[in-house]
């Protein structure tokens, strides 16, 4: 059956299905499961694109419902028989659970655990697949009202393609929306459903609204083995959580990635195993555990900008008396996008993506910690040496993570693991003391600076670059932006302090030609 029917049939069960618990574990398998079961089982209906579209929408109660309905294709007759789906009960249930998200007394809904040991909202995945699938991307705007000039080619009340089919729009229009452009008169269906829309709504504060602004947080599983339960690790925190943000970038980058490829498309079971495996089409960096820096190729902050004024504009267009665009201008629009894309852009697309300690399975700290004075001036470059391999695989990091945490706690008699944080070769940084509590890592410059680690032996060898980047750039302007290392800070290595051959004399050769690194420390 077509790629579209079964993201179809997927959808319908956010409003045809009975309330169901899910008891397989949710987990991006089990979402796999699903597809794969449609894609092979399901009889061969043609069903119609609009439907998908109208199953979107009914899903979502919340503000971004009209946004659905008109970008993505409108419905036009009645949906085919549900009851002929070959879903199990329990794949039922599991869809049920996870294709709402919502965030209610702290815990999460909607997410799953992906094997890079991510989290990822379903819903914005599944809206920019079902983007992605219908392919042509730029959408005229309705103009709102006869004063507005109505051009030459005046699009009717209702969706038409602006451009003709495998047009890439993502770089058009790239001015910033600040700088008296003109208003936006078209935008990018997949940016606009994944991600442009709840960006947009978030940084534009409703009056009354108990959820901070901004970019939200990280969560914790309830168990990493059978994942039922994901609690907020900040209660208060924004809609647009860490989860979310992954499974809007990811269905944006899909999203991208099928409406470029010819026909006929892969499954959606397979394209997900590639993303969330070993990489789409056998290129490894094409895959979850890289999909901040992809992302940051996606879209620029003045693309993005631009994306979400006319998406914000599109919504007040379509739903005026809408409770957070009501009234608002243009020019309040177009400030909002800004900055939204320019904090999406450097807060999150432009920081490590840090796995927190929970998901590695951290045992607790023993004693009581010490907090930093931050911001610090110091960042303290290490190896692990044992382990001796770089690990690449979420499993296998969190492993080493947990061995090495054992071997402080019981071994050295440490509170805890000694490092600020690690840095695996599987795109991932696991947090260890993380940024406020002095670490065990630099005896005698505790205090002063961070540790961080690279995971494995570089006597003779080199970290992977994707590894190099985050210690040199991505790590260290994330945190100086968020007032935890000062802008000026200097990067030794561990040797340079303490008599060892920490971090490996081809590490520590790197290390000399990098722009913050100091022969000494004062
Ligand atoms: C919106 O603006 C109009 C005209 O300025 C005003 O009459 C109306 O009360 C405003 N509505 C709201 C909800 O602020
Ligand atoms: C680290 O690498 C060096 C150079 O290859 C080697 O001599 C040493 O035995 C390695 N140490 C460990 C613990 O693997």
């Amino acid at each position: 059956m077509t790629a579209q029917g079964v993201l179809w049939i997927l959808l319908a069960f956010l409003v045809w299905s009975k309330p169901g618990t899910a008891s397989l574990p949710l987990v991006m398998d089990s979402v796999i499961q699903v597809l794969a079961e449609l894609e092979q089982k399901a009889p061969v209906t043609e069903v119609s694109l609009t439907a998908s579209a109208r199953l979107l929408s009914a899903q979502d109660s919340g503000t971004s419902n009209p946004l659905h309905h008109f970008l993505l294709e409108t419905p036009s007759h009645k949906t085919a028989d549900l009851d002929a789906h070959p879903l199990s009960p329990e794949l039922q249930g599991l869809m049920k659970m996870v294709a709402q998200h919502e965030i209610r007394g702290g815990q999460e809904h909607g997410v799953v655990l992906a094997p890079d040991g991510s989290t990822v909202a379903v819903k914005p995945l599944l809206a920019g697949l079902e983007a992605g699938l219908q392919g042509h991307r730029v959408v005229n705007l309705p103009l709102d009202s006869p004063a507005t000039p109505w051009d030459a080619e005046a699009t009717p009340p209702g969706r038409r393609d602006a451009s003709p089919e495998g047009t890439s729009s993502s770089d058009t229009e790239a001015t910033l929306p600040n700088d008296k452009a003109k208003s936006p008169t078209a935008v990018d269906r997949l940016l606009a459903v994944t991600l442009a829309a709840d960006l947009g709504l978030t940084f534009l504060q409703p009056p009354q609204t108990q959820s901070h602004p901004g970019l939200g947080t990280e969560g914790c599983w309830d168990q990493l083995s059978d994942p039922q339960i994901f609690t907020l690790l900040d209660p208060k925190a924004s809609m647009l959580t860490v989860a979310f943000l992954n499974g809007a970038l990811d269905g944006a980058l899909l999203g991208d990635y099928l409406s470029r490829i010819p026909e006929p498309r892969p499954p959606l079971s397979h394209l997900l195993s590639q993303y969330y495996g070993a990489g789409v089409a056998g290129n490894p960096g094409f895959r979850s555990n890289f999909r901040r820096q992809n992302g940051a190729a996606l879209t620029s902050a003045s693309t993005l900008a631009q994306q979400v004024w006319g998406t914000l504009v599109l919504l007040q267009r379509l739903k005026p008396a809408h409770t957070q665009l009501r009234n608002v201008s243009q020019e309040q629009l177009a400030q909002v996008a800004t900055y939204a894309a320019k904090e999406f852009t450097e807060a999150f697309l432009g920081c490590p993506a840090i796995h927190p300690r929970c998901r590695w399975g951290a045992a607790p700290y023993r004693g009581r910690p010490k907090p930093l004075q931050l911001p610090l001036g110091f960042l303290y470059v290490h190896h692990t040496y044992v382990p001796a391999l770089p690990c690449t695989t979420f499993t296998g990091c969190s492993a080493n993570m947990l061995s090495m945490q054992r071997f402080h706690q019981d071994t050295r008699g440490w509170d805890d693991i000694g490092y600020s944080f690690v840095v695996g070769s599987d795109g991932y940084v696991y947090e260890g003391r993380g940024w406020h509590w002095v670490g065990a890592h630099t005896l005698g410059h505790n205090s002063r600076g961070f540790g961080v680690a690279f995971v494995g032996n570089y006597t003779a060898t080199l970290p992977t670059e994707a590894a190099l980047r985050m210690v040199r750039e991505v790590l260290p302007s994330c945190a100086s932006r968020a007032g935890l290392l000062r802008p000026d800070y200097k990067l030794l290595g561990h040797r340079q302090l303490v008599a060892t051959d920490c971090p490996g004399d081809a590490l520590f050769g790197l290390l000399r030609t990098w722009p913050h690194f100091t022969e000494t420390e004062n």
